[in-house]
């Protein structure tokens, strides 16, 4: 079966690195039988200096026929005056909700040859591998009423709604636990079920799920407690399921734990395991077109679309043993640099990952 692959490389630095994407997904292509369309279009700031919008139809259109899609990153300088509906990051916002990408994974994972990254002492994050799966089309972020009203004493009021319907629970739920029968079997579920009734339920349709699990272990945790075991102790967990604003807070806390922005890759999945691809870092204006770029995260994405969306696992471990092998060969870009390393370009790095990946055959 063919995948059709859309790339959308977006902004500052996001052109630089699919583009290292795109050399892997070709020798993927071309020298290990995987079967693959590619077709590239415009989001973000991109889409809109070519179409006026930060996702235009043409890009939604390719989106929607795809089976997965890798994007670069969106946002700029250059576009920070527009209107927020213009906005390069709208684009990103829009094509989640549009392909109702209801699940997001953050694997945090620390490198052993890039421990000295982290700001915490060795033995509490050495071999580190951990995954956060957010909610990411519900909660807070989009639950009515919200808005800004003023009172009849005239002060002005904030409000959102933390809304959680049991399908919505259930889905993620069930995600999270497929991922962990096919790693370490347990599953955290972080709430705040102390306060809230909507983590009430969340609790309740989690026990539910776990049901259907009997070889994967569930424990919930107060999301306060949890932010805390997260520098404290993070190898307890294995699987971290929470719902959207949690798990914004809570997979960057996790990101930052292995301290290498321009490491950790993202997915985000449809009901149909059709996914979304990024890395987590942003488009670094401040580095972008100068070749400085790390492409690591865009590579590793590429290794969770050969896994989740495109049936693809051993491709995908053969992609995730090529990055270790170009980090034991002491390549790094600048901003994974160390001593007795190599320092290495945007190209450079990603030449080396595919002369790894030939090399292991
Ligand atoms: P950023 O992640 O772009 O950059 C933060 C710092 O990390 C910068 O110093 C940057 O040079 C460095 N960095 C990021 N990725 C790197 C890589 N691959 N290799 C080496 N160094 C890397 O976050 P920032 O500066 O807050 O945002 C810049 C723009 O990116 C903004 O317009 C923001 O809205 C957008 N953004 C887009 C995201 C996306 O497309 N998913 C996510 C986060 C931010
Ligand atoms: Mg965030």
């Amino acid at each position: 079966m063919t995948a059709n692959i859309l790339i959308t490389p977006g902004d500052g630095i996001g052109p630089e690195i699919v583009a290292e994407a795109r050399k892997l997904l070709e020798a993927l292509r071309d020298d290990f039988g995987f079967d693959c369309t590619l077709e590239e279009a415009p989001i973000g700031g991109a889409g809109y200096e070519a179409h006026g919008k930060p996702l235009p139809e043409e890009t939604l259109a390719l989106a929607r026929e795809a089976d997965a899609i890798l994007l670069g990153a969106v946002g700029g300088p250059r576009w920070e005056q527009l209107d927020r509906p213009l906005r390069p990051e709208r684009g990103l916002l829009a094509i989640r909700a549009e392909l109702g990408l209801f699940g997001n994974l953050r694997p945090a994972i620390l490198y052993p040859q890039l421990a000295e990254a982290s700001s915490l002492r060795h033995e509490i994050v050495a071999g580190l591998d951990i995954m956060i799966v957010r909610e990411l089309t519900g909660g807070i972020y989009f639950g009515e009423p919200r808005g800004i009203r003023r009172l009849e004493n005239g002060e002005r009021q904030g409000y959102n709604t933390m809304v959680y319907s049991e399908s919505e629970i259930d889905r993620v739920g069930r995600l999270a636990f497929d991922i962990a029968s096919k790693r370490g079997s347990r599953v955290c579920s972080v709430d705040k079920a102390n306060v809230l009734e909507v983590s009430e339920l969340w609790r309740e349709v989690m026990e539910r799920v776990a049901r259907d699990y009997p070889g994967v272990e569930l424990s919930h945790m107060y999301v306060d407690n949890a932010a805390m075991q997260l520098v404290r102790a993070p190898k307890q967990f294995d699987v971290v399921v929470t719902s959207n604003l949690f798990g914004d807070v809570l997979s960057d806390c996790a990101a930052m734990l292995t301290g290498s922005i321009g490491m950790l890759p993202s997915a985000s999945l449809d009901v149909n395991s059709k996914g979304l691809y990024e890395p987590v870092h942003g488009s670094a204006p401040d580095i972008a077109g100068k070749g400085l770029a790390n492409p690591l995260a865009t590579l590793l994405s590429v290794a969770m679309m050969l896994r989740y969306s495109l049936d693809q696992g051993a491709l995908a471990d053969r992609v995730q043993q090529a990055v270790g092998d170009v980090l034991n060969q002491g390549l790094r870009t600048p901003d994974i640099a160390a001593r007795q390393s190599r320092t290495v370009s945007t190209a450079e790095m990603g030449d080396a990952v595919v002369a790894a990946l030939r090399a292991r055959g």
